[in-house]
This record gives C-alpha cells, structure tokens and sequence, in this order.
C-alpha cells in the first residue's frame, strides 16, 4: 500500500480537500498551483500548498496571520520564486520569475501597499509606464488629453467614480486609491487578478465599492482571488473559498455550503486545537 506524505499522517487533510479533484471540472482551470513549497531560512511559509481556479470564478483565500495567503499569491504573480511545485495557466505549464513573468501570462497582482504614486495624478498612475505620447520634431511628449480621456473612460468602464483624473492620488480616500489600483491592474487585460486584502483599511461605503468592482471584474471572465479578514466580505462576493493554516491548504468550500461560523472554526480550529492540546499535555492530561 503507498503511504501518504509524512505530514498527511501529522496533519489529516479534511474531507472537503480530498474532495476537491471530484469538486472541479480539470478542463476547466484557469490556474492550477500544485505542491507549491517555500522556505525562508528555518521558517516553511508553503508547504505543498495548492490552488485552482475557474474562468470568472472568485476564490476567498482567508487563513490566520502568517498562514501563506500572500506568499502563495505572490509565488501566481511572479514576486516570488517557490522552491518547488507546479502552476499550470489555462492548462499551460508556466513558469514565473518575475511579475513581467506573470503579466504576460495575464497574471496580476495589486498588492497591500497599493505602490501608487502618491504626487502623481490619478491617469498618470492608471498609464503609469506606458503614457500615451505625440512627437514635438521627433521628441517624446506626453499626450495629456488622450490620457486623461482614456483614464476616464477606463474608470467609467468599472464604475469608479472619481471626480477628476487630474487629483493628485496622494489627494484620493482610500478606497478612491484602492480603486484606482484595481482599475491599474486591470488595464493590463488581466485574466487572473489577485487582491490581497483590499478592503482592509477601508470605510463601509469604500468597502461596498471595491465588492462591487470586483462583481464587475468577475462578470467580465475574469478570475479573481480575493485575500481578506474580512470574512463577510467573502459571502457577498466570491464562489468559493479556501482556508490555509501554516502554509498547507486545511479546507475548501463552496460558499453556499459554509457559515461564517464555520469558516472561523476552520481558520482557528487547528490553532485552539493545537493550544488545548498543549494546555492538555501541560497540565498532565496526557500523562
Ligand atoms: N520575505 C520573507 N522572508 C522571511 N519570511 C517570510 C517572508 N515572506 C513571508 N515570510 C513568512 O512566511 C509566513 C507566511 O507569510 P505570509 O505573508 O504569506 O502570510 P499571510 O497568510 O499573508 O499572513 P497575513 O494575514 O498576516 O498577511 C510568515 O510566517 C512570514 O513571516
Ligand atoms: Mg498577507
């Protein structure tokens, strides 16, 4: 008989995740991570992590701090290179190592820190790098009109509203900023668009905004992985979630089979187990 991998035995996987290969319909992957791995110095951030995900389907990632959320999504967007494991785009093997990488394969990523200029407009930062330009006797100038227009009927595509694309973004709320990144990102035609915590710091209006582009996003066809703690957001808007605990996928839901109560049993379950478990052993339970 083949013996499962060690940590199969320390850690049994959840019936919900040996289910997944009979959940998912494998012609129809946009992405496939498999047996994704990696170390920094003594700490195992992954640890034979896996992820999938269907054309136009949002995915809640949600696990306890330091789970592995934003490592397994920078491993899909090329800022991280894994030590092992396999990702598959559109049933392509694909190898990243850089977000260029990513990009060109329709991969991107808006990431915590947003990485928006601050004291520059809100359409220099959507053409940040590709500005559209006109010549002046063969030099280089940068076409104002044409790129506040684009910018305008970008955001107007999405649904953003934002009075003015000449704003300083540094001038912008933070979900007006959290837009415009979103908006950045999908510029760049993206089939897979990651956000990680994008919500995070944001008022409930803002939050109601970013949901709502990311229904617009999805409705379009794209797939969307959405890293959050807020665990409400995850029931308004994705199809499916799945939980990571120190760096291993622990479960996997469809939304509409699970609770928020369930959800928080399943992101602290193993870490109160754990602590009783010590507590327990602590107190001579076990002796
Ligand atoms: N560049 C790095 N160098 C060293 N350790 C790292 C690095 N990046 C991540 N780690 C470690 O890997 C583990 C997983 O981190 P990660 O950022 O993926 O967690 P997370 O699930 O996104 O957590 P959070 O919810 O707090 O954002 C953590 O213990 C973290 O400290
Ligand atoms: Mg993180």
């Amino acid at each position: 008989m083949a013996m499962p991998p060690w940590h199969l035995l320390l850690f049994p996987v959840p019936a919900s995740v040996q289910g997944m290969t009979v959940m998912i319909d494998t012609d129809t992957y946009r992405v496939r991570m498999t047996g994704i791995s990696k170390r920094y110095g003594t700490m195992q951030s992954l640890d034979d992590a896996s992820l999938s995900l269907k054309p136009g389907e949002v995915l809640g990632l949600v696990g306890d701090n330091g789970a592995g959320k934003s490592t397994l999504s920078k491993v899909l967007s090329g800022a991280v290179i894994p030590d092992a494991g396999t990702i598959e785009i559109d049933g392509k093997p694909v190898s990243f190592t850089s977000p260029a990488d990513a990009r060109a394969a329709h991969v991107e990523m808006v990431y915590q820190d947003l990485a928006l200029c601050d004291t520059v407009d809100v359409a220099g930062n959507l053409f940040l790098g590709r500005e559209p330009k006109w010549r002046l006797g063969g030099i280089p100038m940068l076409d104002k009109k044409t790129m506040h227009a684009r910018a305008r009927t970008m955001l107007s595509n999405l649904g953003i509203v934002i009075p003015d694309t000449r704003m300083k973004v540094e001038n912008l709320s933070g979900g007006q900023r959290q837009s415009i990144a979103i908006g950045r990102a999908t510029s760049f035609n993206p089939s897979v668009l990651i956000m990680d915590e994008p919500t995070a710091a944001l008022a409930v209006a803002e939050v109601e905004a970013v949901l709502e582009l990311i229904r617009t996003v999805s409705a379009q066809g794209v797939s969307v992985i959405l890293i959050t703690h807020r665990l409400q957001d995850l029931f308004l808007v994705c199809d499916r979630i799945q939980v990571m605990y120190e760096g291993r996928n622990v479960a996997e839901r469809r939304i509409e089979d699970t609770s928020i109560e369930e959800v928080v049993n399943l992101i602290v379950g193993r870490k109160f187990s754990a602590r009783s478990a010590g507590r327990a052993a602590d107190e001579g339970v076990f002796a």
